[in-house]
């Protein structure tokens, strides 16, 4: 299945979703926008990473994108077609070119098969190899993920959190996706392990030429893996663009407050104010408002729209102001341990 033009493995263009939120008997039911007109494109061998705070939409865009839950607007290209209503003829082949990772591997793997079993599945659900061939090719993808042959023979609760995840990964490739979605994949790991997993995913993207859309709330692990950034709030884009140029200069004050407040990564101290509204009842004007320590009037009034700058996307009236400032981000602080040379 080829990508298309430019390489393009997935493209949003204005996704987003409503759910219909229940409020009692007598009440009419409320409109909870979790993601509001999401777009990006990632190509072949990068990594998009989706940031923001508990609640923003993360999830709901991973579920979207992993085609495990339809838009309720928008459109969603998947290696050239359409994913949202594809033609039953081409369903299998688009959900086989998407996979997803989830945070919880303990979760995700059932505890009554074996290795085996868990990788094989996806073959004998999808394909017509044999027993052996099926066999092989589990091996050979425990391999890759830096897991031994014997593996297979053991249960899940036999191994660390850190090669639960491997597994999870492996089961994701078993059936050579293009695109994985990787939701908090390393957030319930320790540190040392985190590097661990994320350098196996810069390998394993390296050698396969896989899109990753990966979901994090730690900019952190973001520094690490992406090529580029998407910063949300309120289920709204809030700024997007490489990550080297939203590292060295984010001109969101969102963006700005959450690189402060990651340990270590920036020399400044940012503290927002107020907690984050409730997604059923947005703010007016900028989603930002309540807590943006630049707010002025015109932000109650008047939606920023996301506008080209500096390189980047940015949805605030005021970016501008944000571009001669001292870099945020000290140029010192070292990745998380050593990066994959995959990722520049
Ligand atoms: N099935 C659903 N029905 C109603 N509301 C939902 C549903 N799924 C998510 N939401 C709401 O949509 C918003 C976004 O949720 P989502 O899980 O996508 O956020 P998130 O960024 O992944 O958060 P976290 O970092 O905690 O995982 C939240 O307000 C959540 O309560
Ligand atoms: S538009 Fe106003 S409230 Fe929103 S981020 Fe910019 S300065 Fe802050
Ligand atoms: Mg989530």
């Amino acid at each position: 299945m080829s990508a298309g033009p430019g390489d393009v493995v997935v493209e949003a263009r204005n996704l987003q979703r409503t759910y219909e939120v229940r409020r009692g008997m007598f009440r009419a039911p409320a409109q909870l926008r979790a993601v509001g007109d999401i777009s990006f494109r990632i190509e072949r061998g990068r990594t998009l990473a989706v940031v923001g705070e508990s609640g923003c939409g993360k999830s709901t865009l991973a579920r979207m994108v992993a085609l495990i839950e339809k838009p309720t607007a928008g459109q969603l290209m998947l290696v050239g077609h359409d994913a949202v209503d594809p033609p039953s003829e081409r369903r299998r082949e688009l959900r086989q070119a998407v996979q997803l990772v989830f945070q919880n591997p303990y979760g995700s793997l059932n505890p009554r098969k074996k290795i085996s079993t868990v990788l094989e599945d996806p073959l004998a659900i999808n394909t017509a190899l044999g027993k052996t061939e099926r066999a092989a090719k589990a091996r050979e993808m425990l391999a890759r993920v830096g897991l031994r042959p014997e593996h297979a023979n053991r249960y899940p609760h036999m191994f660390s959190g850190g090669q639960r995840q491997r597994i999870a990964i492996a089961r994701a490739l078993m059936l050579s996706p293009r695109l994985l979605v990787a939701d908090e994949p390393v957030s319930a790991l320790d540190v040392s392990i985190q590097a661990q997993v994320l350098n196996l995913l810069a390998d394993l993207q390296a050698e396969l030429g896989l899109a990753y859309l990966f979901i994090s709330h730690d900019l952190g692990v973001v520094r690490h893996i992406a090529h580029d950034v998407l910063v949300m709030y309120l289920g709204h884009a809030v700024e997007q663009g490489p990550k080297a140029c939203i590292f060295a200069r984010p001109l969101h004050p969102y963006t700005q407050a959450l690189l402060a407040s990651t340990p270590g990564l920036s020399s400044q101290r940012i503290v927002l104010k107020g907690e984050l509204p409730s997604p059923l009842n947005p703010p007016s004007g900028c989603v930002f408002n309540t807590r943006c320590p630049h707010v002025q009037p015109r932000c109650r009034e008047e939606r920023p729209l996301l506008r080209a700058l500096d390189e980047r996307l940015v949805a605030c009236h005021y970016a501008e102001k944000f571009l001669d400032g001292a870099p945020l981000v000290r140029a010192d602080v070292p990745v998380l341990a050593a990066a994959s040379a995959a990722n520049p």
